[in-house]
């Protein structure tokens, strides 16, 4: 295990009538003017943009509200949001929604203190914000985990990538499965794969000998499969709806990464295919990972043969360790056909195949898994996906 310092900045409020738990104690405690910043409409459909209305009215807040934060949101967005703040001298930023909300208002909240670019501040000159205006997180979709960490992906329309910016930590977040109710079935599956996925990207990095964390990420990924198998046969089921919901918090809150480098390679290829068609994040995953894994089991079958076993309770007897980790690459892909899950970028609809070049050009290439793959092979593994 590497070496590590592990803080957790955030209070999480958990389970039914989380907000109205959460809010009357932590809204005294910021200023009185709140952004409540949401998505496209969901949550006045749902109740809980009344609901949460309601509760900043009680604690004698001036709401401003943001509206339209679109999924795989904009550094545009993020710059309207910001000017927004500053121009109603907004103190406390809550966002309602998934994770492209909570991500939107991680930036809005760095951005809004300084005068500088924040894109430019991270990707050019290496600097990363330290002041934020302080901001609460209240998850309507999970999946994403984004309500437990300061990491916030955005979609640059002007330079074309879709990139992991540093922005606030949500100083409390509120997990009310009850929110996530109205969510269609294709995202709440959608939203659990994404955790899969980050659970696997995480377990396959280094060291390459198990660890803590690696036994807790079998876990968290055994209880996504079960649970996902479970909402297939009832939608409606809120105990599996509650597990996912803290499994996704789980696989992003820092804890299974603890003593690992991770991998995250899917992600970036997911990424920028993104950038590039707008495309859900965790149908684009659900793609990518059988055929990017088919590259890299061999390199490395002892990781890969362990989750098979683990994971996906593959016998081990009569395979060797390269079979038993190609079978498990098998089930992950034979489990994507099983949840309904696109299986290929044209299912997805994606018509114009001339992205892939461009996606295999520009992602990010990472050492973390177990080799670092060329550019030729990420095209070919794209064009597998195809
Ligand atoms: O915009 P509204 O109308 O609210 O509708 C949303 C949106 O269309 C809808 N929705 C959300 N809650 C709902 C609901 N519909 C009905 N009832 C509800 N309760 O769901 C749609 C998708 O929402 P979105 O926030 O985009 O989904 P998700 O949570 O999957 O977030 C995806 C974004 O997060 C990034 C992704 O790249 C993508 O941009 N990620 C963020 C991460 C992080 N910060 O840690 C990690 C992930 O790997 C990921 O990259
Ligand atoms: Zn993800």
């Amino acid at each position: 295990m590497k070496d590590f310092i592990y803080s957790y900045p955030a209070r999480v409020y958990f389970g039914e009538k989380a907000a109205a738990k959460a809010l009357p104690v932590e809204l005294p405690k910021v200023g009185k003017t709140v952004m409540l910043a949401y998505g496209g409409g969901s949550v006045k459909k749902s109740g809980v943009y009344d609901e949460i209305f309601g509760l900043l009215e009680e604690a004698g807040k001036e709401v401003v509200d943001f509206a339209g934060i679109m999924p795989n949101p904009t550094y545009k967005k993020v710059q309207e949001g910001a000017a927004l703040v500053r121009e109603k001298g907004v103190d406390f930023i809550l966002a309602v929604g998934g994770g492209s909300v909570i991500d939107c208002c991680k930036i809005i909240a760095a951005q809004a203190v300084t005068e500088r670019d924040i894109w430019e501040m991270e990707f050019k000159d290496h600097v990363y914000p330290s002041e934020f205006i302080p901001m609460g997180a209240i998850v309507t979709a999970s999946g994403t985990g984004a309500e437990m960490n300061n990491g916030a992906v955005i979609t640059n329309e002007d330079t074309m990538e879709k990139a992991g910016v540093l922005g606030a930590y949500a100083g409390f977040a509120v997990l009310d499965p009850a929110y996530t109710m109205s969510l269609p079935a294709k995202q709440v599956i959608s939203g659990a794969f994404d955790t899969l996925s980050h659970s696997m990207e995480t377990y396959l990095g280094s060291p390459r000998d198990i660890t803590l964390s690696d036994e807790i990420a079998e876990a968290v990924m055994r209880n996504v499969i079960r649970n996902i198998r479970i909402l297939l046969k009832d939608m409606n089921n809120r105990e599996a709806r509650s597990e996912l919901m803290w499994a996704s918090a789980m696989a992003e809150n820092g804890i299974l990464k603890i003593g690992k480098v991770t991998d995250f390679q899917a992600h970036q290829i997911e990424h920028q295919l993104g950038a590039y068609t707008d495309c859900n994040h965790g149908q684009g995953l659900a793609v990518i990972h059988p055929a990017l894994y088919r590259h890299l089991c061999k390199d490395g079958a002892k990781q890969f043969a362990r989750m098979a076993r683990k994971v996906w309770d593959i016998p081990a007897e009569g395979r060797s360790e390269e079979e038993l980790a190609l079978a498990g690459v098998e089930a992950l892909a034979d489990f994507v056909r099983e949840i309904g899950m696109p299986a290929t970028f044209t299912e997805m609809g994606i018509t114009d195949k001339s992205v892939l070049k461009k996606v295999a050009d520009t992602c990010n290439l990472t050492a973390g898994c177990c080799k670092k793959l060329s550019r030729e092979e990420n095209l070919e593994i794209l064009e597998e996906c195809w």
